[in-house]
């Protein structure tokens, strides 16, 4: 079965504006990543989904090479300038997620945020990062979380005994980021759900962070970003384990692996997405010598979506 992608690119619309006002999610968020990764390091880092690199604060400076990947070639292409400028070492490659153009074991470390709610078919997607990731590499997955607190009221108010159905959640897509319209998969999680695909792939689960306990439009009218990021910073430490925000993030490190290579360049870590063979390629073109698809580099952005 195919799986459905969605495409940022079909609507005209500028990722980054979704967080003129949300400094607090933003920052909250960071405040994750940075416990995270604090004492990472490693050779090649991934952000799945990264779009305009909003994250690339987090690890660019731990990782010596860094790819933001994602399916909206026109996101990249826009930010691509800024970005390098500001992140030398982060090379950009419009891809799907679920056929990552790389060779097996090749990253210390990647996240995904913000983005599995439009997986539809995560344990295909896990996979392929446990493909692309080096035994001991470490990945983090930020999901929505379906039974957070203000989620649980309003299914108690209701009366719906659904809520603690480990099913993913499929929310209506009305207050879409970006990717508006029918079809279009924004699904919430159950943390058990993630955490038993996660190590059922091999990832084992080492940590656990509820983020954005406060988004809650009157609390930050009231209280403002800097109030609302010391309480956060307060939940963050007691509350770390528990499933009362809407957000939620594991931190884990795969278990499978292979061999212990070290790459230099990106042409030594790509591989055609489609049938994974070895491709030919010079500065601007790359073409697959087994199923002779060809690749391209358009304003300095690699375009491997398949
Ligand atoms: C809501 S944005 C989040 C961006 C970024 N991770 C952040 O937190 O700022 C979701 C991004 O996921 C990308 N995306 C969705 N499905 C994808 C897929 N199958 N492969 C690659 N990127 C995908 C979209 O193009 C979009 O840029
Ligand atoms: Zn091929």
């Amino acid at each position: 079965m195919k799986q459905k992608v969605v495409n940022y690119d079909g609507y005209d619309y500028d990722y980054s504006t979704y967080w003129k006002n949300r400094e607090y999610e933003n920052q909250a968020e960071h405040l994750v990543l940075d416990k995270f990764l604090n004492n990472e390091k490693g050779n090649w880092f991934i952000d799945i989904g990264g779009s305009y690199g909003r994250l690339a604060d987090t690890y660019a400076d731990k990782f010596k090479n860094c790819v933001i990947l994602d399916y909206s070639l026109k996101t990249l292409q826009k930010n691509r300038e800024i970005i390098t400028k500001k992140y030398p070492n982060c090379i950009l490659i419009a891809a799907n997620a679920y056929k990552m153009p790389f060779r097996k074991d090749v990253f210390d470390g990647g996240l995904m945020v913000r983005v599995l709610h439009h997986i539809e078919r995560q344990k295909k997607y896990f996979e392929e990062v446990a493909r692309v990731l080096k035994e001991d590499g470490i990945y983090i997955q930020e999901f929505a979380n379906k039974i957070h607190i203000k989620a649980r009221v309003k299914a108690f108010l209701k009366g719906d005994k659904g809520i603690n159905k480990l099913e993913p959640y499929q929310q209506p897509t009305i207050h879409l980021e970006g990717a508006k319209g029918d079809g279009v998969s924004f699904l919430n999680y159950h943390p058990k759900y993630i955490h038993d695909l996660l190590e059922g792939c091999e990832f084992e689960v080492e940590e656990k962070q509820g983020c954005s306990y406060f988004r809650v439009p009157i609390l930050k009218r009231i209280l403002g970003t800097r109030i609302l990021l010391w309480l956060e910073k307060i939940f963050q430490n007691i509350f770390s384990n528990s499933n009362l925000p809407p957000s939620i993030f594991y931190k884990t490190e795969l278990d499978s692996g292979g061999k212990e290579e070290e790459y230099e360049n990106l042409k030594d870590i790509l591989l055609c997405p489609s049938c994974r063979k070895k491709l030919l390629m010079d500065d601007n073109e790359a073409v697959c010598k087994n199923c002779k698809k060809k690749y391209i580099k358009k304003d300095g952005v690699w375009d491997f979506r398949v």
